[in-house]
């Protein structure tokens, strides 16, 4: 993709539906009683390796443009699939199918793509382990290929080091087929899709906060059914934010994104921007199913640097490329912090930020833990590695448009990932 700079994006857009929703909505669907329909799912790849994996597993699964219907076969109705179970680059399909997998009748094995390959499984594989599953990874390398065998599991509770909302899913659902409770404590709350989710489905889940801490307990009673549900998926925040940032940034622009998930587990980035003196309202504030939800009115602003750590960090993590990009638009200096798990993610997007950033001319130094970027000095036209990182290529493609020059992103199809409509959707602010 070749993008040049602009201005004046208006217009009102809609934003495809939520990736963690989505494929919690396939995934519980599947082991729930009954005929599930889900609007505004994201027909995005990650989202359809989900939709392939449960048909494997002996779900009928109907995709139409606007819906997907979901014929759930209850928590036992899974069935031995005939081939590996491939998630392609999707580490939630992988980590939260592996331990719906682990409370199975039968063996089964997941793989996925090469970047996937590279992503650590033996954050989930050593508490399932303490559960009792037969998981491991088939070269040895604590990394997927991942083989899991037929085993009974115990309740535990488990004090997880880091936030993450897969590691808690991943137990979270095994629990479900164990023989008594289970617990998942998280230095921070991750975000609690599967919690808000799995309590609509009519399971026995219930979530704490310690008094004078940030600690964050859920826990489920395994025993209750799950029974169909009929939802909306609400925008993706995660994909609206490449949107605000353009909205902030391009000169002359004024964008009202309608519709989007602002769950305070994943809504960060609000704040980072007003933080960053960044001019957003939001209208029509409402909960549907537990969500909250919003449209988000953006104008051109002025930003100036922040520094971003600590535990707002969880509920903006897949959103570091894109402020990274805004900070290195900003005046002053913006200091992330905290982010060790960005090394993790599609790409070490640490390095993966930085190195596109350089490219483009700006001021930022990469930390064991973040990066250090100061404003203020003019992006120029790159070529950007994506390294098939949808968030990457997405992220650097607004930083294009405020740059001199051409800007190239290399492989910008991996933006099917998570936003098909990418390209398009800018189509309609011109
Ligand atoms: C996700 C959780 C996050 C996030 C990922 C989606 C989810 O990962 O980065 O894109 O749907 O649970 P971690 O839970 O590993 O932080």
């Amino acid at each position: 993709m070749e993008l040049t700079s602009i201005t004046g994006l208006k217009g009102t857009i809609t934003i495809p539906g939520d990736k963690s929703i989505s494929h919690r909505l396939v995934m519980f669907g599947s082991i729930a009683e009954g005929t599930t329909r889900i609007h505004h799912f994201l027909n995005g790849e990650d989202c359809l390796s989900t939709i392939n994996c449960f048909r494997k597993l002996g779900i009928d699964i109907i995709q139409e443009p606007t819906q997907i219907t979901i014929h759930g076969k209850g928590l036992q109705g899974l069935t031995p699939p005939n081939e590996i179970l491939d998630v392609g680059n999707s580490g939630t399909t992988a980590r939260l199918l592996s331990g719906i997998l682990a409370g199975q009748n039968f063996d089964s094995k997941i793989t996925g793509d090469s970047s996937l390959r590279k992503r650590p499984m033996k954050r989930i594989i050593y508490p399932l382990k303490k559960m009792g599953a037969n998981i491991s990874s088939i070269l040895r390398n604590d990394c997927a290929p991942l083989y899991i065998t037929k085993s009974t599991l115990h309740g535990m509770n488990y004090d997880c080091p880091v936030s993450s909302a897969q590691i808690k899913s991943c137990i979270l659902l095994a629990g479900l087929y164990a023989d008594s409770k289970t617990s998942v404590t998280e230095p921070v709350l991750s975000r609690n899709h599967t919690e808000l989710l799995l309590k609509s489905f009519g399971a026995d889940i219930l979530s704490t906060h310690e008094l004078h801490s940030s600690k964050a307990t859920a826990t489920i009673t395994p025993g209750s059914k799950l029974y169909a549900q009929e939802m909306t998926v609400p925008g993706d925040i995660s994909s609206a934010a490449y949107f605000i940032a353009a909205g902030l940034l391009v000169p002359d622009s004024e964008i009202l994104i309608k519709h989007v998930g602002i769950n305070s587990t994943r809504s960060g980035i609000l704040k980072v921007c007003e933080d960053m003196g960044g001019d957003i309202t939001l209208i029509n504030q409402q909960v549907e199913n537990g969500e909250a939800v919003a449209d988000i009115l953006v104008r051109t602003s002025t930003l100036h640097g922040t520094t971003i750590s600590g535990e707002i960090i969880p509920t903006l993590i897949d959103e570091i490329p894109i402020i990274a990009v805004m900070a290195a638009c900003a005046e002053g200096t913006t200091v992330i912090r905290d982010a060790e798990e960005l090394k993790h993610k599609e790409s070490n997007r640490i390095d993966s930020v930085v190195d596109n950033l350089l490219a483009m001319g700006a001021n930022v130094t990469p930390t064991p833990d973040g990066m250090i970027i100061t404003g203020g000095h003019p992006l120029k036209g790159a070529t950007i590695h994506p390294l098939l990182d949808h968030r990457i290529a997405m992220a650097f493609s607004i930083a294009a448009l405020v740059a001199s020059d051409r800007t190239t992103i290399l492989d910008s199809d991996c933006i099917n990932i998570s936003f098909p409509e990418f390209y398009d959707t800018f189509e309609e602010l011109l």
